[in-house]
């Protein structure tokens, strides 16, 4: 009988969760935001993922290179996509993906669900289809999805628009949703995302360790 009842649980779970093949196992690599908050560029990137293969991190299942905020313009170009930025990203976005997968490695992008980025770039609150589709253009294979600059829009509103813009590429694409572990994102975040961040930033430190098992407790 208990095994019954949780092979019933088990399915119903299955069926509610995000389902895209991905996230099977917690995703692990490189996010250039804790080291070189927005002075990243693509010389750092392009070395991270040498790096990553060099030291044979990548047989231990980091595969994932995402370039964190700072890669984007404020401002859009003329038929309203993003533009990476052209002093510190010159070859743009695609030129690293298709670098990271000649290396066997997965490449991911970060925005906002919100009007501008934290750090005051382009971010993708009501431009969902458009960025999600220029994204996959790029070959793209992760979004980080932040939670600054948000105005009054409901945070599943915001989170759900990006989940179901990103499903329409039809490439598949891990959604990390980052909104801080607000908005009781605990409740939902499996059926909105692959991932969901529980609390706040962290940092290169033990504290920062023990705060976020404090907070998960
Ligand atoms: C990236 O920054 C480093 C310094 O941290 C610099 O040596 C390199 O030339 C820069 N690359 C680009 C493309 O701006």
């Amino acid at each position: 009988m208990r095994g019954s009842l949780f092979f019933v649980c088990l399915l119903f779970g299955l069926a509610v969760a995000l389902d895209n093949g991905l996230a099977r196992t917690p995703q692990m690599g490189f996010n250039s935001w804790n080291y070189y908050y927005c002075n990243v560029n693509e010389t750092h990137m392009a070395n991270a993922m040498d790096d990553i293969v060099n030291l044979g991190l990548d047989k231990l299942g980091y595969n994932y290179v995402v370039v964190d905020d700072c890669w984007a313009l404020r401002e859009r170009d003329a038929q309203g996509n993003m533009q990476s930025d052209p002093k510190s990203f010159p070859h743009g976005m695609k030129v690293l993906a298709d670098r990271a997968h000649s290396k066997g490695l997965k490449f991911g992008l970060y925005s906002s669900a919100g009007y501008t980025t934290c750090a005051g770039r382009a971010a993708s609150l009501g431009h969902e289809k458009q960025d999600a589709k220029l994204w996959a253009s790029w070959g793209v294979d992760y979004l980080k999805y932040d939670n600054c600059d948000r105005g009054d829009v409901p945070a599943k509103k915001r989170y759900g628009d990006m989940r179901d813009a990103l499903a329409a590429t039809g490439r598949t694409i891990f959604y990390s949703i980052c909104s801080w572990g607000t908005d009781g994102v605990a409740q939902w975040g499996a059926q909105y995302g692959n991932s969901w961040r529980t609390t706040d930033d962290i940092y290169n430190g033990q504290d920062a360790v023990t705060y976020n098992i404090v907070a998960n407790d």
